[in-house]
């Protein structure tokens, strides 16, 4: 019996090798990935579950979930990447052109690997790898960066607000106490 004849019946599969366990486990988020701000983190922690349901498309041989993966980075991009790009713009962060360069190339490479899979072509590898790429290169790097000098005008912040200075205006938007 195949692994969709178990499902279908409601049974999980016997496991058959050490390789299935692997690509059975799911990838969980992992602490240093924090950025230390908790509505970036909150939103970052979306990838590690596009990934997981990449590896389910995978292993169920499930079009539909990459396809609803597809369909999830377009939203997640243009929610994420305007929010971030607008923080990083209002602390003054210095290379926020640089980034938004990285973030538009993303955006590129997602768009077109959802006309490859329109066109019938198998794109959950190189999606899955280039979402893994994405967390522990740009999320842990490149993010992680514009976060400091956020937290640093954080502490800036505190003095500012007293003042009802233009910080305070700015930043306040997305720090709600
Ligand atoms: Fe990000
Ligand atoms: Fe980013």
């Amino acid at each position: 019996m195949t692994r969709q004849h178990y499902e279908a019946v409601g049974i999980h599969p016997p496991i058959s090798s050490v390789a299935e366990i692997i690509r059975m486990a799911h990838l969980v988020w992992s602490e240093d990935l924090n950025t230390g701000i908790d509505v970036i983190d909150a939103q970052h922690r979306q990838i590690v579950g596009f990934i997981n349901q990449l590896d389910d498309a995978r292993s169920k041989g499930d079009r539909k979930l990459v396809k609803d993966v597809l369909d999830g980075l377009i939203d997640y991009t243009v929610a994420h990447f305007s929010f971030e790009e607008t923080l990083m713009e209002d602390v003054g962060y210095a290379y926020l052109r640089p980034h938004q360069k990285v973030h538009e190339q993303f955006v590129r490479r997602v768009s077109d690997m959802r006309d490859q899979f329109e066109r019938g072509e198998e794109v959950v590898d190189a999606l899955h790898s280039l979402l893994h790429r994405w967390l522990f290169n740009h999320i842990r790097h490149d993010d992680d960066s514009y976060a400091k000098t956020v937290k640093g005008r954080m502490q800036k912040l505190l003095e500012d607000r007293q003042q009802g200075g233009w910080l305070s205006r700015t930043v306040s938007r997305f720090f709600r106490r």
